[in-house]
Formats: structure tokens, C-alpha cells, sequence
């Protein structure tokens, strides 16, 4: 007896604490993404050359180059995968997608996740067929494939939408991604367009693009992420400020400028969605995408968005919260030559004294008094912890 009442209160408990929650945040957006996505999208390294192998083979990629095991789960096909309407309106693939749920499976066989693109419009950015006026049957065809994960793109939607139709329009396809009951992350992809970082949450996004398309150059590169200053409090656990790919691997910029991208995206809990050909990368590549200590600040449990500090000239101090207590601290030296750059300790909040241990180098340098001291490379970052 005592144990049915105690299962029964322990089950009211739940049913409570469910309704609770269903309550305080969408549903779609509730657990999924706790920490920022991480993954691939090709679109930076391929644009519209993909097909079904190439998708198969980055998806084995990332398993035998242990990225898998670094914390990469999504395998996302952007752009360029859809065909026709069949006669009853349902989204077909086109030839270079034979099998969409046979990828969907072979992506998910690999242990991954699979995101797929589309646009509230009626085309998208690469001309090809959108969702505009069949939200439901395309959430319904990608839920039916295995879809986890739906990148919703703007582009030609303001051709039958005002920019004030907008948060409707995402809204439509959110309430057609809840009505398949499938978990699927809702990324949003507006560029930043009507501060979506203040409603992307409420029409169940999980995450939001904040700008343009990301460059692979340095100073391009950098405006994308620093474009996310001010917006930290939009940012945490189900929701997150998108700055776009990371351009690590793809050649336009030095591997320092490829640190700082990585270093710079971590401590803005952004998604980590590596934007490269993971079947022919260098191991300096990999190296600068699976640091599981830079990857730790991304993925920090708090989601706090970190932020600028200090600013002189082209020396940036960036420093995030961890929940362990101790703060990351990227020193950007955005300066055309190495330079010596200091974090004084007071100034952001860590006592007398801090334990430094520098990221890149996955080395502790002891304890500290008063200021950490480094020589910075040109356009590159030295990221420490101090504890
Ligand atoms: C827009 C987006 C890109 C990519 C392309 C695809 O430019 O911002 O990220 O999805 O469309 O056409």
C-alpha cells in the first residue's frame, strides 16, 4: 500500500513537474540542444556540389577522424538537395539524393544526426523549391525520413511576406515541426533581420543566425562574431546566438586566424558547425577543431555567452563564466604583429591569485599573481583558464 501511494505521488510529482515545464519554454526547444549544436555543414567548403556520397563520406569522416568522439553529432545537408513536388505536393529530392531516408539512415547508423535546409519562401537562396505553403507537408516528409534537425532560411520569403510577417512565418513551420512530435532542433536563418535574437526563442527556435554569411578572412570572419556583443543575454541552454560556420580548414585565413575563429565561437557558446571537406583535412585541422579544452568552453553546462571585456585598439580581452568557477579568457591580438598582452586578475573578478592553463597548448603554467602575461601571435589568441 505504502509503495502505491509513494509510486502514485512520485508519479503526480512528474505529471506536475511536466506540465511545468511544457509551460515555461516550447517544447520543441526544451532539451534538445542544451549545449550549442555541434556538427558539419558543408556549405562553406562545397555550396551546391553535394550528392548522397559526398554526404556518406563526410558523415564516416567525422567518425574515423574522432571528431564523433569530440562532440560533432549533426550531419547537415544545406542547400541544393531538393527536386520536385510530386502530384500530391510531396518535396522530392533530386537526382544526386536518390534515398533521402537510406542517407538519413546511413548518417544515423554512424551514431550522428541529420539536418536538413529549407526556406518559408517559395525559393531558396539557391533558387531551388522552398516550403511556402506546404509548412505541414514538408515538416510531416522530413519528420517521415528521420530529419532531426531543420535549418529554415529566409532568402526568397520576402517576396510573399512583409518583414513584420516574419515571426509568423517562422512560427507556422515550428507549429508543423511540433505537430510530427518528432524532435527536431529549429535553427533559424534570417541574418539577424528583425532582432530575431529577441522572439527567435518564442517561435521555438534553438538557435538563430545573428548576420551575413561568414567569410574565410580574418577581418570578415571576426565582424561575424563580434556582431554577438550585447546579445549575451539571449543566449543559454535550448537557444542560441549563431554567428554562422566555422570557416576552420578551408584556406583563407592562417591557423592562428583559425584559432581565434575557434577560440572566439567558444567563448560565445556558439554552434560549432565545421564547415569544411572532413575526408581531406590536415592534421592542423583537426587539431584546431577537436581541442577538448577549447571544445569545453563552448560546451560549458551554464551556457553563458561570454563577452568583450577590454578593448585597446586591436587587443581584445573576451572571458566567459565557466561552471566550474574558474573564467576562460581568449587575448585576441587582432594587431598586424606578435604582441605582448596582459589580463589583470581584479579587473575581471578572479582574486589575487589564478591557476592559468592555456588551452591551445593543453599545458597548466601554474600560479599566477595579480596579471597573466602572454605573447600573442599576429591575428591569433592565446585562450587560458583561470581558476
Ligand atoms: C544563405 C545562407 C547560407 C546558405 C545559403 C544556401 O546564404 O545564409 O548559410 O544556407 O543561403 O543557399
Amino acid at each position: 500500500m505504502k509503495t502505491t501511494l509513494r509510486g502514485f505521488a512520485l508519479a503526480f510529482s512528474a505529471i506536475v513537474l511536466l506540465s511545468w515545464l511544457s509551460a515555461a519554454a516550447p517544447a520543441q526547444s526544451s532539451g534538445l540542444v542544451p549545449t550549442p549544436p555541434m556538427g558539419w555543414n558543408g556549405w562553406e567548403a562545397f555550396g551546391c556540389k553535394v550528392d548522397e556520397q559526398l554526404v556518406k563520406a563526410e558523415a564516416d569522416a567525422i567518425v574515423s577522424s574522432g571528431m564523433q568522439k569530440a562532440g560533432y553529432l549533426y550531419v547537415n545537408l544545406d542547400d541544393c538537395w531538393e527536386g520536385t513536388r510530386d502530384s500530391n505536393g510531396n518535396i522530392q529530392p533530386n537526382s544526386k539524393f536518390p534515398d533521402m531516408p537510406g542517407l538519413v539512415k546511413y548518417v544515423h547508423n554512424d551514431g550522428l544526426k541529420f539536418g536538413i535546409y529549407s526556406s518559408p519562401g517559395p525559393k531558396t537562396c539557391a533558387g531551388y523549391l522552398g516550403s511556402y505553403k506546404h509548412e505541414q507537408q514538408d515538416a510531416t516528409t522530413y519528420a517521415g525520413w528521420g530529419v532531426d534537425y531543420l535549418k529554415y532560411d529566409w532568402c526568397s520569403a520576402g517576396s510573399v511576406y512583409k518583414s513584420s510577417q516574419m515571426k509568423a512565418a517562422y512560427d507556422k513551420m515550428y507549429q508543423a515541426l511540433q505537430n510530427t512530435s518528432r524532435p527536431i532542433v529549429y535553427s533559424l536563418c534570417q541574418y539577424g533581420l528583425q532582432n530575431v535574437w529577441q522572439w527567435g526563442a518564442g517561435v521555438g527556435g534553438n538557435l538563430w543566425r545573428t548576420g551575413g554569411d561568414v567569410k574565410d578572412n580574418y577581418d570578415e570572419m571576426w565582424v561575424s562574431g563580434i556582431d554577438e556583443y550585447g546579445l549575451q543575454s539571449y543566449a543559454g541552454p535550448g537557444q542560441w546566438n549563431d554567428p554562422d560556420l566555422l570557416q576552420v580548414g578551408n584556406g583563407g585565413m592562417t591557423a592562428d586566424e583559425y584559432r581565434s575563429q575557434m577560440a572566439l565561437w567558444s567563448l560565445l557558446a556558439a554552434p560549432l558547425l565545421a564547415s569544411t571537406d572532413l575526408t581531406n583535412m590536415t592534421q592542423q585541422t583537426l587539431a584546431i577543431l577537436t581541442n577538448p579544452d577549447v571544445i569545453a568552453v563552448d560546451q560549458d553546462s551554464a551556457g553563458i555567452q561570454g563577452s568583450r571585456y577590454q578593448q585597446t585598439g586591436p587587443f581584445e580581452i573576451w572571458t566567459k563564466s565557466l561552471t566550474s568557477g574558474s573564467t576562460a579568457v581568449g587575448l585576441f591580438n587582432r594587431s598586424e604583429g606578435a604582441s605582448n598582452m596582459c589580463v589583470n586578475f581584479r579587473g575581471i573578478g578572479v582574486g589575487e591569485t589564478a591557476w592559468v592553463r592555456d588551452l591551445w597548448a593543453r599545458e597548466d603554467r601554474g600560479s599566477f599573481q595579480t596579471q597573466y602575461c602572454a605573447n600573442v601571435p599576429k591575428h591569433g589568441v592565446v585562450l587560458v583558464t583561470l581558476n
